[in-house]
């Protein structure tokens, strides 16, 4: 038994998956948080499968300095040259091949029979391992594999020099039962197990990823393939967050934990939620809004009178602060900066000053300023905005009765103050309208628009995510405002600003 590694796959399964893809910037945004997380390896991204994903690759690989950074490659030598290319400044590079193994992908999809698939497995690790010493292998849809031809796959290519054998239940088909037996059966038949890790990869479309995980943990896998909030192909990958929490809350069960700092994980999650336009659902397990929560009547006594009742992990350990009234405005910097740090952020001098100017101007707009509401700013603060091209300055909207809403803004661009007016259905439309007029931009839609609150009560700070599309691309845009329509509007002005780059 050794520590068990977090293999973190939200910037290449995750980004894959339809409404979570990520430009550069963000993407370099959230590999930098999942260095503070510190999971173990940073799946970047598939270099060869187009320019932007090598480029963020490679930008990630330069940026990022305590994990590992792997790019997944097919059996092909392009494949493994552009994973190469991509990686190879990284602190420890890791090339991740990989190759259908089951009955079903090698005849309909590969159209390669079991003994070429194994050749080509074989060949293309050895090929692999000519640039980089850490190189993994995947058998894809491996729980739909025959154990006795899987054994022999994995023992071939343990012998090319594979460091990593990943096990992934491609299509979330398996039960733990069946991931536990498979992961005790490699370690016990093939030769050289012992000279190699046992990764477990798994997907939730029976709502078992994070279950199947746990017990390929159980059977002796040492690595744990997953990404932030579950994001993956179709109903996702193990989510990082709960798979985390379960080896934490259960330490017993499972050896040596990893590294994870927990207290990163409430960030880490909102920050992928934010720069996707999407939001936890309530009972989303650890960073859903009701996670915490105790309603009815018999769990808050029990909760009153001891914790432990209920309660199995606390907000607290995953960085979720419930304390609710802690700085005002005659708050100086000094206890400001204070605060960040006990609240776990490490913020530049620069960053402090930028966050401080907008707490005193939250202050001024609202009576109680809470931890969450700290958190938001810097978490809003961390989503990337692109350039501020057109920047926001005033707006106001006036209803016409039957005639609909009129909305005017004002924008800066440049040096120049841009006014539009518009009357529409109702305040968005309008507003949105008039800064179309402002700025024209290419023909697009809006795919989505969530307006939710940060916390409770009328003077809540409210957080606006969108995404624009126009053609094939897509933009995000962030908001956060005590007003809704400001943040609406920084919203939508922020993926504009980034789609008139
Ligand atoms: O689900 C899967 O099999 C994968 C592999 C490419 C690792 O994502
Ligand atoms: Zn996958």
């Amino acid at each position: 038994m050794g520590r068990i590694k977090i293999f973190d796959t939200t910037l290449r399964d995750g980004e894959q998956s339809p409404g979570c893809s990520m430009n550069l910037t963000e993407k370099i945004e959230v590999a930098k948080q999942l260095e503070r997380l510190k999971v173990d390896v940073i799946e970047a991204g598939f270099a060869i499968s187009s320019p932007g994903d090598f480029e963020s690759v490679k930008s990630i690989a330069k940026t990022v300095r305590d994990c590992t950074v792997a790019s997944l490659a097919r059996c092909t030598k392009g494949d493994i040259d552009a994973a190469w290319n991509a990686i190879q400044g990284a602190e420890d590079p890791r090339i991740h091949v990989f190759l259908a193994t089951s009955p079903v992908h090698m005849e309909y999809k590969l159209r390669m029979t079991p003994e070429q698939v194994l050749m080509r497995a074989e060949e293309m690790v050895r090929y692999a391992k000519g640039y980089c010493s850490n190189v993994e292998f995947s058998c894809e849809d491996a729980m739909r594999s025959d154990p006795e031809f899987l054994k022999v796959v994995v023992d071939r290519v343990i012998r090319a020099g594979a460091m990593v054998i990943n096990l992934p239940d491609t299509v979330g088909y398996t039960t733990p039962d069946e991931m536990r037996e498979m992961i005790e059966y490699m370690i016990r038949n093939v030769p050289d197990s012992d000279k190699v890790e046992f990764s477990v990869h798994c997907h939730n479309d029976l709502g078992m990823a994070v279950a199947n995980s746990l017990a390929g943990v159980r059977g002796g896998a040492l690595q744990i393939e997953c990404a932030v909030n579950g994001i993956g192909e179709r109903a996702g990958n193990t989510s990082l967050e709960e798979v985390v929490m379960a080896l934490h809350t259960r330490p017993n069960l499972y050896g040596e934990q990893p590294r994870i700092d927990t207290r990163q994980i409430y960030r880490t999650s909102k920050l992928v939620y934010n720069i996707i336009g999407q939001t936890a659902a309530n009972n989303k397990p650890i960073v859903g809004a009701n996670a915490f929560a105790h309603e009815a009547g018999i769990h808050q006594h029990g909760v009153l009178a001891n914790k432990l009742t209920y309660e199995i992990l606390t907000p607290e350990s995953v960085g979720i602060s419930t304390n609710q009234i802690v700085l005002g405005k005659h708050s100086g910097k000094h206890a400001f900066e204070t605060r960040l740090k006990e609240l776990g952020y490490e913020l530049t001098d620069e960053q402090i000053l930028m966050a401080f100017a907008r707490f005193k101007d939250l202050c001024d707009k609202k009576k109680t300023v809470t931890d969450g509401d700290i958190e938001a700013l810097i978490i809003d603060a961390g989503v990337p905005k692109g350039t501020e091209n057109y920047k926001f300055v005033s707006f106001a909207v006036s209803t016409k009765g039957r005639s609909g809403v009129e909305g005017t803004i004002c924008l800066r661009h440049e040096n120049t103050y841009l006014e539009q007016t518009y009357c529409g259905d109702g305040s968005i439309d309008s507003i949105y309208a008039a800064i179309d007029r402002i700025i024209c931009p290419p023909e697009h839609t809006l795919d989505k628009f969530i307006i939710s609150a940060v916390s409770e009560g009328k003077e809540t700070l409210g957080e606006v995510s969108l995404k624009l599309r126009c053609g094939e691309r897509t933009y995000n845009g962030h908001g956060l405002s005590t007003d809704i329509m400001e943040a609406s509007i920084i919203a939508y002005l922020g993926a504009l600003n980034q789609f008139m780059e």
